[in-house]
């Protein structure tokens, strides 16, 4: 699946050059606050097909739809409900994606078959100058080797997708270092499917019902790509309550709050001043003992609060 023609990649700080190739049927990765987008015209269909492609991902994990303004919405989803509505004005642009119902326009490949969308309006400046270049709303996968930890530089992308796109927009590593958080609007009442820098609590601030997503076995995946291995090195990840317990085994590498007994012991060693500092740093942690070809990542747990949660479940599905 991975084998396609070598294509030239080219490399561009400037989003007006980067839009271009999405108005023209290509793939143009770009930054956004969370992690590195694959960006695509959401309403070419073979342009779709191509972002499967490059990224080796399975048809049935949905993309999100990323758009330059709110008035844009309208071209994806059918309606916006009350809900969703209070979500929009108080946290776009940022890190949170809502799951409206779609327009019959948005073709079942971007949203794999299901009747939902989710549409993102990110924050990061350079995404939302190439955006409004596109003209067009962006679908838009993290821009990673499906499988592998999303990319929050550029050199990340180029890593893995070198020769497979026709372009990457450079600009800073990403704000916060993990996804969006994703809530589900399309129902009675709202669900959060994915965790991330927008906190349940902070939903729940604005429409006190939302809830949390609780899998149930014998309902069909709400979130699709939540079943997917994700987030995940090559190394095996070990997650540990307390830095001071861990014994570090051969070529093993350590990420977390505080430094553990015999630091030196470790290939690489990273303590990160907060929550937000561990999840600015854990995808690129995890691919950098990759590069090392480290054998195990051991990863302290942080509180279950606030990005600490998200950072957790990252965790987790890491460790799995
Ligand atoms: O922060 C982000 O969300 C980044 C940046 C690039 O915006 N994008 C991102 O996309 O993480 P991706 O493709 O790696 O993850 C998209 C996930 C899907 O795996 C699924 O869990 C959820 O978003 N999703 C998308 N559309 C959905 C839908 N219609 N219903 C439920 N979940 C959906
Ligand atoms: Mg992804």
């Amino acid at each position: 699946m991975l084998n396609t023609t070598k294509i030239q990649t080219i490399l561009t700080s400037d989003p007006k050059k980067a839009a271009k190739f999405i108005k023209s049927g290509g793939l143009a990765a770009f930054p956004t606050e969370t992690v590195y987008g694959l960006g695509v015209d959401v309403f070419n269909r073979a342009a779709i097909e191509k972002v499967f492609i490059a990224k080796g991902r399975p048809g049935d994990n949905p993309l999100i739809v990323h758009v330059a303004n709110r008035d844009d919405i309208g071209l994806i989803a059918v309606e916006i409900p009350p809900s969703a509505q209070k979500f929009i004005e108080k946290f776009y642009p940022g890190p949170l994606t809502v799951v409206l119902r779609k327009r019959s326009e948005i073709s079942d490949l971007v949203t794999a078959g299901l009747d939902t969308v989710g549409v993102r309006m990110p924050l990061n400046r350079l995404a939302q100058e190439f955006l409004r270049g596109c003209g067009t709303p962006v679908a838009a996968p993290s821009a990673n080797l499906s499988g592998r930890p999303s990319p929050t530089t550029w050199q990340a992308v180029y890593e893995d997708l070198n020769g497979r796109i026709d372009c990457i927009l450079q600009g800073e590593a990403t704000d916060i270092g993990l996804e969006s958080t994703v809530v589900d609007c399309a129902g009675i009442t709202p669900v959060v499917l994915r965790q991330g820098a927008v906190s349940l609590e902070q939903l729940q601030e604005v429409v006190p019902e939302t809830q949390s997503y609780v899998p149930d076995s014998s309902e069909i995946s709400r979130s699709p790509g939540m079943k997917h291995r994700h987030y995940s090195p090559s190394a095996k990840v070990v997650l540990v309550n307390d830095a001071k317990d861990v014994l570090a085994a051969e070529d093993s590498a350590f990420i977390g709050l505080s430094k553990p007994e015999n630091a030196r012991a470790f290939r690489l060693v990273k303590i990160c001043a907060d929550a937000a500092g561990y999840a600015h740093e854990l995808y690129e942690f995890f691919r950098e003992c990759d590069r090392r070809g480290l054998k195990t990542i051991y990863c302290e747990l942080p509180d279950n609060a606030g990005l600490g949660v998200a950072l957790l479940d990252r965790l987790r599905r890491a460790a799995e």
